[in-house]
C-alpha cells in the first residue's frame, strides 16, 4: 500500500537529491526527507504523498549517519541559503557528481565518453567563500532584517550573527547595515566585496526616499522596480578579478551588482576547465556566448586568434572591453545582443570553438543555430544540470556527442553545482578544420 499523508515510517537515507533532500525508499516508493543526511536512520512523518514518491520530515533521528555533522548555524533548517551544512564535504561532492551525471542520462539521454573528476572546493574554500550575495530585507521603520527566503517559501529568515558561507567582509556589512535606520518596507540588497576591503551595496526598491541614508558610507547604487537608476555613488568602482591563463595574468573588471561568479577561488578552476576543454592552439576564432564581463572570454583570448563575446547587458559588455584593455588583449571584441538574435544572423567569421555559459534557464533556443554553424568544439558551462541535460539532448540530436564533463563545486554547503561539458561533432569530417 502506498504511503499517505500523516503516515509515520522508519527509513534509512541512501543519498541526497538535487534540491537538497535525503532520499530513502519505503517499499516501492521513493521518500524525500527534509534535512536528512546519508546513512541516517530516522522515523519520518509523510507530509505529502504522490503516487510514486512522498515528501517527509524527520520526527526522530534514531541513528545519525556517518556523513552527518553539526551544522554550526542557528538558522540552519529555516534559512534557504544553505541546504547541506549538516553533511560532510565528501558526501556533498558525491551527491553533486551524481546529480550531474544522472540528470544528463535521465533528461538528456547522454553520458560523456569521459567523466572528469569533480573539482571540490577544498578545506579552505568550503566556508566564507561568498563574495557576492543577494539578500532580502524588510523593515518596519528602523532596524532591518536581512537574510534569505526560507527554504521553499517566501518568508524572510534573518541571517545569524555570523553566516558561515559569507565572505567575512559581507558578514560584517550585514551586521552593520541591519542596525541602520531603514524606511518601512521590503527590498532586495546585493552585497559585493570590492578589492579595497569595502562592500558595495546595490539596492532594489520601489522608491529611493530614505534609503540612501541607510547605506551611508557604503558605495552604493539604488534601482527601482523597473531597473531605473535612482541614486549612485562611485560609478567607476569595479571588482578586479585576477585570473591566470597559461601563465599569463588577465584582469576581469566587473561593476558591483552585475553578474560575477560568487566563489572567486573556484572561479579560477572553472576558467582552467574551460581552457582545457577548449584546447586552443592559437589559431582559433572563439565565440563566447553569455560572456558577462569577460570572465571566460579574456582567459580564452590569451590562447586564441580572436574571441567574440556576446552578452545582452550593455554594462557588462562595457566592462569586458575595459578588462580586455587592462589585460593588454587586442584580439577580442564584445557585442551587446541577445544570444538567440545574434545566432539568427549569419556568422561570416566561422567560429571553430564556441563557449557558452548561460543563466539557469539554459540556452534551448541557441542549440539549433549553434550546431548548424558546425563548430569543432562546444564548451558548455552551466549552473543547472537539468537545463544542461535538456540542451545536451538537443545537441545529440543535432550531431554532437558529449565527450567530457565535470562538476565543479562553486557553491559549497548548498545543493547547487556548476558543470562544464565538452561537445564534439559525431561526424568530424563534416566540420571545417582550418580556421587560419
Ligand atoms: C551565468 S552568467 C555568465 C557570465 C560569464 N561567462 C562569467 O563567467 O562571469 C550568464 C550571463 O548571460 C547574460 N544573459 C542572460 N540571458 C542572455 C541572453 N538571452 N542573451 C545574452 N546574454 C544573456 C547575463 O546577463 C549574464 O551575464
Amino acid at each position: 500500500m502506498s504511503l499517505r499523508s500523516g503516515d509515520r515510517v522508519e527509513v534509512i537515507i541512501d543519498s541526497l537529491a538535487y534540491g537538497g533532500k535525503g532520499v530513502a525508499r519505503y517499499r516501492s516508493q521513493v521518500v524525500f526527507v527534509a534535512l536528512a543526511a546519508p546513512g541516517d536512520r530516522a522515523r519520518v512523518r509523510v507530509v505529502e504523498a504522490r503516487q510514486r514518491f512522498a515528501e517527509a520530515v524527520i520526527e526522530e533521528l534514531l541513528e545519525a549517519g556517518d556523513e552527518r555533522r553539526d551544522p554550526r548555524c542557528p538558522a540552519f533548517g529555516r534559512c534557504g541559503g544553505c541546504q547541506w551544512l549538516h553533511v560532510s564535504a565528501a558526501a556533498q561532492a558525491r551527491a553533486k557528481e551524481e546529480a550531474l551525471f544522472s540528470t544528463l542520462a535521465r533528461i538528456g539521454k547522454v553520458s560523456p565518453s569521459a567523466r572528469d573528476p569533480m573539482v571540490a572546493a577544498g578545506a579552505g574554500g568550503e566556508l566564507g567563500y561568498r563574495s557576492r550575495a543577494i539578500l532580502r530585507g524588510r523593515s518596519a521603520g528602523g532596524a532591518a532584517t536581512l537574510g534569505f527566503f526560507a527554504e521553499g517559501g517566501r518568508s524572510l529568515v534573518g541571517l545569524p550573527a555570523s553566516c558561515l558561507v559569507l565572505d567575512p567582509r559581507l558578514d560584517r556589512a550585514v551586521a552593520e547595515l541591519s542596525q541602520r535606520r531603514w524606511p518601512a518596507g521590503a527590498f532586495e540588497l546585493e552585497l559585493t566585496a570590492v578589492d579595497d576591503g569595502r562592500v558595495h551595496a546595490t539596492l532594489h526598491v520601489e522608491a529611493a526616499a530614505g534609503y540612501a541614508r541607510a547605506l551611508d558610507g557604503f558605495p552604493h547604487r539604488i534601482l527601482d522596480g523597473r531597473g531605473r537608476l535612482l541614486a549612485e555613488t562611485e560609478p567607476q568602482l569595479r571588482v578586479a578579478t585576477k585570473l591566470s591563463a597559461a601563465g599569463r595574468d588577465v584582469t576581469v573588471l566587473t561593476r558591483p551588482g552585475v553578474f560575477s561568479q560568487v566563489h572567486r577561488a573556484q572561479n579560477q578552476r572553472l576558467v582552467d576547465c574551460v581552457l582545457e576543454y577548449a584546447a586552443l592552439t592559437g589559431t582559433e576564432r572563439v565565440l563566447d556566448l553569455y560572456s558577462g564581463s569577460g570572465n571566460l572570454a579574456l582567459p580564452l583570448a590569451t590562447r586564441a586568434r580572436s574571441v567574440t563575446g556576446v552578452e545582452w547587458s550593455a554594462e557588462s559588455v562595457a566592462d569586458a572591453r575595459l578588462g580586455a584593455e587592462a589585460s593588454g588583449l587586442t584580439n577580442c571584441d564584445f557585442h551587446a545582443s541577445d544570444v538567440a538574435r545574434w545566432l539568427g544572423s549569419p556568422d561570416p567569421e566561422g567560429h571553430g570553438v564556441v563557449v557558452l555559459d548561460p543563466p539557469r534557464p539554459g540556452a534551448a533556443e541557441a542549440m539549433a543555430p549553434l550546431a548548424g554553424a558546425r563548430p569543432r568544439r562546444i564548451v558548455y558551462a552551466s549552473c543547472n544540470p537539468a537545463t544542461l541535460a535538456r540542451d545536451a539532448g538537443r545537441l545529440a540530436a543535432l550531431g554532437y556527442r558529449l565527450a567530457r564533463a565535470r562538476a565543479i563545486d562553486m557553491f559549497p554547503q548548498t545543493f547547487h553545482v556548476e558543470a562544464v561539458a565538452l561537445f564534439v561533432p559525431v561526424d568530424a569530417g563534416r566540420v571545417p578544420q582550418d580556421e587560419s
